[in-house]
């Protein structure tokens, strides 16, 4: 389970390190029942083609990566519970980019966010930070991104 702000880095972070069918990402799959990435009206079908997706790899004991904003509670719930019941180590990983940086790169994006979503999202996300760690995830990594820093490779991350 990814955990981070637009822009945090998580999308890349996993193309890094993951086969593209061991990701499922929100994002991806708005464009796909959707007109593209941003089409926030197909959020319904998309996060509905999203459970789908994890629960069949989930019952196969595969890797799956959830490619979401992961800020919302209750999804963190309902995934790592699906996981847990499937026996499978369930993980999450915070991405704690500084703002500024967020910011930056959501800047020369092609549809970037409104700054005050983003302003939300970094505080949902600092409310992640306080919460991830008590709910019950097997393992917690934080990755931590600042401007002109490489993230790290995949030997470095457990
Ligand atoms: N980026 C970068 N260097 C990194 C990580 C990301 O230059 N180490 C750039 C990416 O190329 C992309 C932008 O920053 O243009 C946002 O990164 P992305 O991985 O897409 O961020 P996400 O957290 O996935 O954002 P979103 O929630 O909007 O999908
Ligand atoms: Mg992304």
């Amino acid at each position: 389970m990814l955990v981070g702000p637009s822009g945090s880095g998580k999308s890349t972070w996993a193309a890094a390190r993951y086969r593209q069918q061991e990701v499922v990402s929100s994002d991806a799959l708005r464009a796909v029942v959707g007109s593209g990435e941003n089409d926030l009206d197909a959020s319904a079908d998309a996060f509905a083609l999203l459970h789908q997706i994890v629960t069949g790899r989930v019952r196969r004991g595969l890797t799956v990566v959830v490619d979401t904003l992961g800020l919302d509670p209750d999804l963190r719930d309902r995934l790592r519970e699906q996981g847990r019941a499937a026996g499978l180590p369930c993980v999450a990983v915070l991405f704690e980019t500084p703002e500024a940086l967020c910011r930056q790169r959501n800047a020369t994006r092609d549809r970037p966010v409104p700054a005050r979503v983003l302003g939300q999202q970094v505080a949902a996300f600092a409310r992640a930070v306080e919460a991830v760690p008590g709910e019950g995830w097997d393992e917690v990594h934080t990755v931590r991104e600042d401007a002109g820093v490489p993230a790290p490779s995949p030997a470095q991350v457990p």
